[in-house]
């Protein structure tokens, strides 16, 4: 862990947060799978932004200025017994001395603490609205505060949200976080490659979902970043299918839509491949526009430009492409005016990526597209859907394509971190050819 990084995080946040302030930031809650089996354990990414700290039942304090010490945790005590069963804790001890806490208290012991701390605080920076029973606390917290008003001290009588500014500093990431967000793009791009070498006519679609986790897993990604998609034939044009149960078929398009978790950083990789290896003609002709809009759009990523060009330059080609195939008749600057495409290209170019896969921070400022800068993170994800439907050509039914790399953006434009997953045909269709 780099203490260092993190207490960065903490001071840069302190700092615009300002002297007569408090934020207080609840740990994720554990959550229950079913009866008494909870899921693997993972933070809220703004409680481990700031703390490095992986545990549940905990509570940060942050209250700059404070000559006590301007970083507190609650969290849970040591229990030899709770630690057979589960593991060790870092206790009050490890919550200072490993994540460098100035002091550390029970979280038993909240109510009793935290009323003292907001004492002659001006304003609270919490974000309401997460967890109902929590916003309950601290305005009972506030409210103690009030009850001593006589005794002179000040209760705090601002109540702001954290998110923005939180979320503001996230939306750049740091040297580390760039390395952090490399790693889990690569072994996505791993996966996505051992998914194609893999595939046959005849395989059910979780057999292909088992290799994707197979090479997460055995490179130290411990979950994928969001329930992977792998959609055969017409489960191809179903956005976000994730039953994957249909047994594959010669002549199918496979599209997968599967990212790898590394170290809390997400990763979101789209390719799609013919179950076969070889790409049917119509096939062809569809990927290889869905492409040309995909490069068009990493392209537009640079900084200078504007959140929604990387989109308006799919947009553009997607539809040129739908004209020349015949699906769309007419101007294509008719068709984007009037919005005909969406109905074969439905969602947008891509969202921000870092700790959550559509991760935090404002696509506008304002009324304005927000500019890229160097360190932002994003998905260019176009794609063009043909479910069976009336008005369109059988020969183009059941083709789904996206194809999704996560770009980070640079000083001179940009860096495709998940390079490594083939995606124009010849490469596909050698790699796939190579391991029959
Ligand atoms: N995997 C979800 C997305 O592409 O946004
Ligand atoms: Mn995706
Ligand atoms: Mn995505």
């Amino acid at each position: 862990m780099k203490n260092s990084e993190y207490r960065k995080r903490r001071k840069k946040l302190m700092d615009m947060l300002g002297d007569d302030s408090i934020a207080i930031l609840p740990a994720a809650p554990e959550k229950i799978r079913n009866r008494d089996v909870t899921f693997r354990y993972r933070p809220d990414s703004d409680f481990f932004y700031l703390t490095a700290f992986a545990e549940p039942e905990a509570v940060l304090a942050l209250i700059p200025g404070r000559s006590q010490g301007e970083f507190i945790l609650f969290c849970r005590e040591r229990d030899p017994e709770q630690e057979v069963w589960h593991g060790s804790r870092a206790g009050l001890e490890g919550a200072c001395n490993d994540y460098g806490a100035n002091d550390a208290y029970p979280i038993t012991d909240m109510d009793d603490i935290l009323p003292g701390l907001l004492e002659n605080r001006e304003r609270i920076y919490y974000t309401m609205g997460n967890d109902i029973a929590f916003d309950q606390r601290v305005v009972g917290w506030v409210n103690r505060v009030r009850g001593k008003i006589r005794t002179g001290v000040h209760a705090p009588e601002e109540f702001i949200s954290l998110n923005h500014i939180l979320h503001d500093m996230r939306l750049y990431k740091s040297r580390h976080e760039v390395s952090k967000l490399r790693d889990a793009a690569t072994i996505s791009a791993k996966a996505h490659v051992r998914a194609m070498k893999a595939c046959r006519p005849g395989m059910m679609e979780y057999q292909v979902e088992a290799e994707l986790l197979h090479e997460f897993m055995r490179r130290g990604a411990f979950s994928a970043a969001y329930p992977s998609i792998v959609g055969s034939g017409v489960n191809s044009c179903v956005l976000h299918y994730i039953d994957n149960t249909r047994e594959m078929k010669d002549g199918d398009i496979l599209l997968i839509d599967a990212g790898a978790e590394y170290e809390g950083y997400a990763s979101d990789v789209t390719r799609t491949f013919p179950v076969s290896g070889r790409f049917s003609d119509h096939q062809r002709a569809v990927y290889e526009i869905v492409l040309a809009a995909q490069l068009a759009a990493i392209d537009a990523v640079k900084p200078g430009n504007h959140w929604n060009q990387p989109h308006d330059s799919a947009v553009e080609v997607l539809t040129e492409g739908l004209v020349a195939l015949g699906i769309l008749k007419g101007s294509a600057q008719t068709l984007i005016e009037k919005e005909d495409y969406k109905r074969y290209f439905m969602h947008k170019t891509g969202h921000w990526l870092g700790m959550d896969v559509h991760d935090v921070g404002d696509y506008k400022l304002g009324d304005e597209w927000r500019m890229l800068e160097p360190g932002m993170a994003l998905t260019v994800e176009p794609g063009l859907y043909f479910p069976p439907q009336k008005g369109l050509a059988k020969k183009w039914w059941n083709i789904g394509v996206r194809i999704e790399d996560d770009v980070l953006v640079t000083k001179s434009g940009h860096e495709v971190l998940s390079r490594d997953a083939p995606k124009s045909i010849p490469e596909i269709e050698a790699l796939m050819a190579a391991n029959r």
